[in-house]
């Protein structure tokens, strides 16, 4: 378990909850934790920016009591500067923002640097990656989507490897840059390869009957 995944170089594993049991949450993440998660990954969607519904800030602040994890939020909605201090407030470490959902990113990611947590900035598949360039440098992490965000479980958009070495280009060692989306053992290596320093995993940990022996393959594969 990593309490701050900035301070290491390694490539980290993040558990997103989305494919979690919230009906035991706890046991949850006390398991994915346990089987070798370095922290967790909150995706946050309002059925708006994405088709979905997932949680706010009352499950960020149960999830804050349950673990002293890392606690990375994926922001997928339409109002991400009204509800970021909430987010904070309940215990999210990272707020990472799509640029689709802003007017202004550098203006954006600015505003949410002054509140008590690490900043990332996110795209869409669809998103050319110029669109984060007034913004880079700014934040601390960038996340490449390599699915329409929305659901877990769907498959890895090849797409995103390209766009992963682009940014990389751009990033400073202290920025780091994560890939969401279809990660397995299968696309995984590609991602490392391609520049990916933290590496989101639903459904290939969540729905595996051995949770600790696919992190570990998983690991093994980007080490
Ligand atoms: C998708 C979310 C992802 C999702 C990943 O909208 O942003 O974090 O939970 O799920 P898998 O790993 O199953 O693709
Ligand atoms: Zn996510």
């Amino acid at each position: 378990m990593t309490t701050n995944p900035f301070t290491t170089t390694a490539p980290q594993i993040a558990a997103s909850i989305l494919s979690a049991d919230f009906a035991n949450l706890q046991t949850e993440i006390d398991d994915v934790l346990a089987a070798g998660a370095d922290f967790l990954h909150l995706d946050i969607m309002d059925g708006h920016f994405v088709p979905n519904i997932s949680f706010g800030p009352p499950v960020i602040r149960c999830v804050r009591k349950a673990t002293a994890a890392y606690l990375d939020a994926h922001l997928m909605i339409t109002d991400p500067l009204r509800y970021a201090l909430p987010m904070v407030n309940a215990g999210a470490q990272n707020i990472c923002f799509h640029v689709e959902t802003v007017d202004n990113p550098a203006d954006a990611a600015r505003e949410l640097r002054k509140l008590a947590c690490n900043v990332g900035l996110t795209l869409n598949p669809a998103t050319p990656v110029e669109k984060l360039w007034p913004a880079i440098d700014l934040v601390d992490m960038v996340l490449v989507m390599s699915v329409v965000p929305g659901f877990s479980g769907q498959k890895f958009m090849p797409e995103a490897l390209p766009k992963l070495r682009q940014i990389k280009k751009r990033l400073r060692p202290d920025q780091r840059l994560e890939i969401d989306g279809g990660v397995n053992v299968e696309t995984i290596k590609p991602c490392r390869d391609a520049g990916a320093d933290w590496f989101v995993v639903a459904s290939a940990i969540f729905d595996h009957p051995d949770r600790a022996s696919a992190i570990a393959e998983l690991r093994s594969l980007i080490t």
